[in-house]
């Protein structure tokens, strides 16, 4: 299981933090493939932006700078929004869980490892958990650390 593009529509706004290391491959592909055109990423790393630019639609908007910082001031919703920081991220990251939903308008989809839920007593086999009040899904997309998965929330209007 991988991440979660059966949720994408084409016509979809999204938000891709944390997207240049690997080029994309973990998350910006995905949404590059179901046909979004309205797409911002996120990373640090300006070098590794820009050398994935080439791939992605001309569409696209690409901003180097701190994610946290964009997740903090954003006012702004889209209706996907993916986190992939690095693992000793993970709490800065799930500290802003509520934040990130706010968000979102219909699909969140955040990088976790197994030690991380392992911590928070969740059992990623389940088909859902409940994680800081909120009903989610899981999706292992490798082994990493023991497992790293995609927790996915799909927000339905009362969410
Ligand atoms: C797990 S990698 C992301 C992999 C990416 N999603 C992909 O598929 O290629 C984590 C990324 O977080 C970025 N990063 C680290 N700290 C950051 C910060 N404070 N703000 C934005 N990006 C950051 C790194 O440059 C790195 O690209």
């Amino acid at each position: 299981m991988t991440f979660p593009a059966e949720l994408l529509r084409k016509d979809d706004t999204a938000l891709c933090l944390f997207c240049a290391a690997f080029g994309g491959r973990q998350d910006a592909v995905f949404l590059r493939d179901a046909g979004l055109r309205d797409v911002t990423c996120v990373d640090i790393d300006g070098e590794k932006l820009n050398a994935m630019k080439p791939n992605f639609p001309t569409s696209w908007g690409w901003r180097q700078g701190d994610a946290f910082a964009v997740i903090d001031e954003t006012v702004t919703q889209w209706d996907v929004v993916t986190v992939d920081a690095w693992s000793n991220l993970e709490d800065q990251v799930l500290s802003r869980f509520d934040k990130l939903l706010s968000m979102t308008k219909r699909v969140l989809v955040v990088g976790v490892s197994m030690p991380r839920l392992e911590a928070m007593g969740i059992d990623p086999s389940r088909a859902s958990s409940s994680l800081l009040g909120h009903n989610v899904t899981f999706r292992k997309r490798s082994s990493y650390l023991g497992g790293t998965y995609w927790i996915v929330m799909e927000k339905t209007s009362h969410a």
